[in-house]
């Protein structure tokens, strides 16, 4: 009896110290919750590896984050870019004074600007209206003259309205002008023609120009500017035009 009182404390002693044993490392487990952190926080320099690895993913991740901020920013910058990208402001100035023009015009709208250079320039006797045999004067009395110009307008087709400034030469535009309306197709966009001049109004200039574009053009009433007109002047023309443009 003795002997199996002995056998039973000892058998309950190791069974205890065993379940002991299982409990403590369970315990243990707890325990190293923060191990078991540091297992997460092991993880990332392991992610740190892959943001190093990949850094695929990580310029994928950072692509992904830049392209959406892009897209937000463009959802927010749309109707600005647009309209930006779609306005062209296109000009001849043979003395800067239309240029300057152009410049507030295409400026004020966030435009796209296009200069007609001619072929050959226009030397100051060219432009001596007081000679009837200077250039100027010869190409205005003809009116199948098409000087031509140097360069062309890229993509054309992205631009649905144009804006088409020239000085008046004789009451009316540059023949170089007829040389760029003829060389593109103005189906379906809108032009907004607009004349620098000493004195003389937009007149039958614009009329002219407006007979060789295509039919569904629609061609808006011009403008004449003097060489004292302001960034203002301009701003508040176009704003006049009811366009959904604006300028600033
Ligand atoms: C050949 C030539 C003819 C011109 N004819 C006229 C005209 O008929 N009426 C007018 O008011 N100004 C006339 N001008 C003056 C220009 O229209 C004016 O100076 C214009 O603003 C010049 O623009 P630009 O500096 O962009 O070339 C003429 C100028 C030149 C060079």
């Amino acid at each position: 009896m003795k002997k199996l009182l002995s056998f039973l404390c000892i058998f309950t002693m190791v069974f205890s110290l065993t379940a002991c044993g299982g409990q403590s490392g369970a315990g243990n487990g707890s325990e190293e919750e923060p191990p078991a952190s540091q297992t997460v926080h092991s993880q990332e320099p392991e992610q740190t590896e892959s943001h190093g690895q990949p850094f695929e993913e990580n310029s994928k991740g950072q692509a992904e984050q830049e392209n959406k901020e892009t897209a937000d920013t463009e959802a927010v910058d749309t109707p600005k870019e647009a309209e930006g990208s779609h306005v062209l402001v296109v000009y001849f100035s043979a003395t800067g004074t239309t240029k300057a023009l152009a410049e507030y015009a295409a400026d004020a709208m966030g435009a796209d600007i296009y200069e007609i250079v001619p072929d050959e320039p226009y030397t100051e006797a060219d432009l001596d209206y007081g000679d009837s045999k200077s250039r100027s004067s010869i190409e205005q009395n003809d009116e199948t003259a098409r000087p031509a110009i140097s360069g062309s307008v890229e993509n054309m087709e992205q631009y649905d309205t144009v804006f088409l400034a020239y000085p008046i030469w004789w009451g009316e535009a540059p023949r170089i002008v007829y040389t760029f309306m003829e060389s593109y197709d103005f189906s379906g966009k809108t032009i907004a023609p607009f004349c620098t001049s000493g004195g003389s109004g937009i007149g039958s200039s614009a009329k002219n120009l407006h007979s060789l574009a295509a039919s569904d053009t629609t061609w808006l009433d011009g403008e004449r500017f003097g060489s004292g007109s302001s960034r203002e002047d301009m701003v508040s023309w176009i704003n006049g035009l009811g366009l959904d443009v604006t300028a600033e």
